[in-house]
């Protein structure tokens, strides 16, 4: 894993946007893999300025999403396509059928195994974008999900549920399922680039970079992908030995 510090959030992001701009400017077909939550947010809102501005191209790229909530359309203002289309493709020139997010709704377990297909079906994922939650997962996948994983259904724990709550008008309305990419999707992206900023994200951190590779720490298995970067603030890396 290669492990790049930054003194402050901006020029992190500035760094990670530069990373996707010259990947895409370099291969214009790229299939890219997304994530959501509040990490890449302004990583993506710097992709806008520089296509507004630069006129880096998307129209050939291919976007994969790591997850989405099961039971919300893609028009619920706190489902994953919807925050994707007004976070990131409504401001590039990427045709919105070459955007794919699991659908949430329909006969899931058919979906899981379309979006493998369609995902292999483009060559697989070039460059993968990642979060991680405080308990260490990446996508949805949650403490104790087997490596092995492909896109699945999977419930979310209390703990996930309380940390997205705050988008939501209550906890309860916070929906307890999602569709996810799996371990072994995210492990099969030929490049991965992680953001994690902020001190609640130092033990994940510690944890994912330090500690054994288990089932139970979902995002340590990072440690055996050969091409990954961290993307860290100082606080975040506080931890690091
Ligand atoms: C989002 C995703 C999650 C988040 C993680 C961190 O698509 O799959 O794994 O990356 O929960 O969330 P934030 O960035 O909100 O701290």
């Amino acid at each position: 894993m290669q492990i790049q510090i930054f003194q402050d959030k901006e020029s992190l992001h500035r760094a990670v946007a530069q990373m996707f701009i010259d990947a895409v400017k370099a291969k214009p077909n790229i299939v890219l893999g997304l994530a959501t939550g509040s990490s890449p947010l302004e990583t993506y809102e710097n992709m806008i300025k520089d296509h507004q501005e630069k006129g880096t191209d998307y129209s050939g790229v291919v976007t994969f999403n790591l997850d989405e909530y099961i039971g919300l359309e893609g028009t619920h203002s706190q489902s994953y396509r919807y925050f994707m289309n007004t976070s990131l493709f409504n401001g590039l020139n990427i045709p919105l059928d070459q955007t794919n997010v699991p659908s949430g709704i329909g006969d899931v377990n058919e979906i899981c195994k379309a979006y493998e297909e369609k995902i292999t079906s483009v060559g697989g994922i070039d460059l993968q974008l990642l979060g991680i939650g405080t308990n260490g997962h990446i996508g949805f996948n949650e403490p104790g999900t087997s490596f092995d994983t492909r896109t699945h259904v999977t419930a979310l724990t209390q703990e996930t549920i309380e940390g997205n709550a705050r988008f939501f008008e209550s906890e309860d309305s916070v929906p307890k399922k999602a569709v996810t990419m799996g371990i072994q999707t995210i492990m099969d992206a030929k490049k991965i680039a992680l953001i994690a900023y902020g001190s609640k994200k130092a033990a994940a951190i510690r944890d994912m970079v330090n500690g054994p590779i288990t089932e139970m720490m979902p995002a340590s298995i990072l440690q055996n992908h050969s091409d990954t970067t961290l993307f860290l603030d100082e606080e975040a890396a506080a931890l690091l030995k």
